[in-house]
């Protein structure tokens, strides 16, 4: 079997009702994104961040895969599939991927901000001042913010340089370094991004497809086209 990664942003979740960052003018429902996702932001004010995160995780708690995570799955059956995600819903996993890698955290997930291996299912959808680890430090959500490291970097390299087709849906490519990872793909792959906004690009990248479409149409006819050829 080919082995086929695809590198997912907010776009894919769009057309389940999850607003992107950047198509929403800088601001993300109403808040400063530096202020709700930075560490800085978190040490400033954990109130307005918990509140921040509490409010996305009851979206996403609500929303439903759409046609282009289900077509992700699907894929499943001719190739080796990987999802690598910069987004913190679930929807790749209520859509039934097998391998899926989160660059940036999880927003049904609560983490302690003390000790980073201390990480515990959200309950009731809500993380508040006073919910504290088992050593007793207030916890926080299990999210990658600007400031932190991307612990799950290297394993999502891995996958990238040994694709034969990397898929790219629904991201801006301006946040790195999950961005970068378009270099890291060999250049004999055959690459895909599937956006209604083509990413502007700063390498020349080799075998380059753009499908300028949203996801759920841009994901059925890439599945034509992968038909087709392999
Ligand atoms: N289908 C596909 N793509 C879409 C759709 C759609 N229906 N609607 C919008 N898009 C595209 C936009 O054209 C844009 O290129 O989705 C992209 C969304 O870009 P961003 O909002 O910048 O999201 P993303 O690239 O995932 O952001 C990366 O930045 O905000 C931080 O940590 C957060 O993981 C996030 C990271």
């Amino acid at each position: 079997m080919k082995k086929l990664v695809v590198l997912t942003g907010a776009g894919i979740s769009a057309e389940s009702g999850l607003s992107t960052f950047r198509d929403s003018g800088g601001l993300w429902e109403g808040y400063d994104v530096m202020q709700v996702a930075s560490i800085d932001g978190w040490h400033r004010n954990k109130k307005l961040v918990l509140e921040f995160y509490n409010m996305r995780r009851k979206q996403s708690a609500d929303a439903k895969p759409n046609q282009g995570h289900i077509a992700l799955k699907e894929l499943e059956k001719d190739f080796d599939v990987t999802i690598i995600t910069q987004n913190v819903d679930d929807l790749h996993e209520k859509a039934g991927s097998e391998n899926i890698i989160h660059l940036h955290g999880k927003l049904n997930e609560a983490k302690s901000s003390f000790d980073p291996s201390l990480i515990y299912p959200v309950k009731n959808n809500e993380i508040n001042i006073g919910d504290k680890c088992e050593k007793g430090s207030q916890l926080r959500p299990n999210i990658v913010w600007f400031g932190e490291a991307v612990p799950m970097m290297d394993e999502a390299i891995m996958h990238v340089v040994i694709a034969d087709i990397l898929v790219i849906i629904g991201t801006s490519l301006v946040v790195y370094p999950a961005a970068g990872l378009l270099d890291y793909a060999p250049d004999d792959s055959i690459k895909y991004i599937i956006d209604p906004n083509i990413p502007e690009l700063y390498n020349p990248i080799p075998n380059l497809n753009f499908i300028p479409e949203k996801a759920t149409t841009g994901v059925e006819k890439l599945l034509k086209e992968l038909k087709n050829t392999y």
